[in-house]
């Protein structure tokens, strides 16, 4: 599996110059306080910003490739304040009440999802947004395993106060995209 992702980003498939995501750039000051972990960081797009804003970054990935790229850019801007780890989100390996906020873009493990919850804080941030199912209607297709139902983010987090949650097909970048995206407080 993880050998797919070197693959695609040794061949670019994932540029490594690209913008944090809108929902980042909209609701990072929601974050009250760190250290912040991103599952599934990828080149480090949403975790550079905070890290940028003085928040403790800690970002994991299975992919050693996307690592690099992603370490590349934060030393390109003189950030220290961020620990990157190559390991498997099925084994997260942080104790319960570590952090701050979660940040969880475009990857979707759904037995894992309690124990995000568990690594959260109270009073701690999540930040998600993935596909959903649509999104097989509009683009390439993606295993439906690991794309949301509709109504199923915002069920997930039921628990959850809630800041922000919107999905359906979005037009991002010019493109038209099946998403949702939930941003929420652990009471
Ligand atoms: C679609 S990319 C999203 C990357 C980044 N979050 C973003 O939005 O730009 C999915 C990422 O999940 C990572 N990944 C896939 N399976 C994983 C696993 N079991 N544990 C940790 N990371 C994983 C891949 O290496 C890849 O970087």
């Amino acid at each position: 599996m993880s050998t797919d992702w070197e693959r695609k980003y040794r061949e670019g498939f994932y540029p490594s110059s690209i913008e944090p995501h809108w929902l980042m750039q909209r609701f990072w000051t929601e974050i009250k306080f760190g250290p912040v972990l991103e599952v599934a960081i990828g080149v480090g797009r949403d975790s550079l910003f905070l890290a940028e804003r003085g928040y403790q970054t800690i970002g994991i990935d299975i992919s050693k490739e996307a690592l690099k790229m992603a370490k590349e850019k934060f030393l390109e801007k003189h950030i220290r304040n961020f620990l990157l780890i190559n390991g498997d989100a099925f084994h997260l390996p942080f104790r319960e009440e570590s952090f701050g906020c979660i940040v969880v873009f475009y990857f979707l493990i759904r037995e894992k999802i309690d124990e995000l919850k568990r690594l959260l804080k109270p009073k701690g941030l999540i930040i998600y947004e993935t596909f959903l199912k649509r999104q097989n209607l509009v683009d390439r297709w993606r295993n439906p395993e690991y794309l949301l139902d509709d109504g199923e983010l915002l069920r997930m987090f039921i628990d959850f106060q809630c800041v922000f949650y919107e999905e359906g097909l979005l037009k991002i970048g010019g493109k038209q995209k099946a998403i949702a995206r939930f941003v929420g407080r652990k009471v």
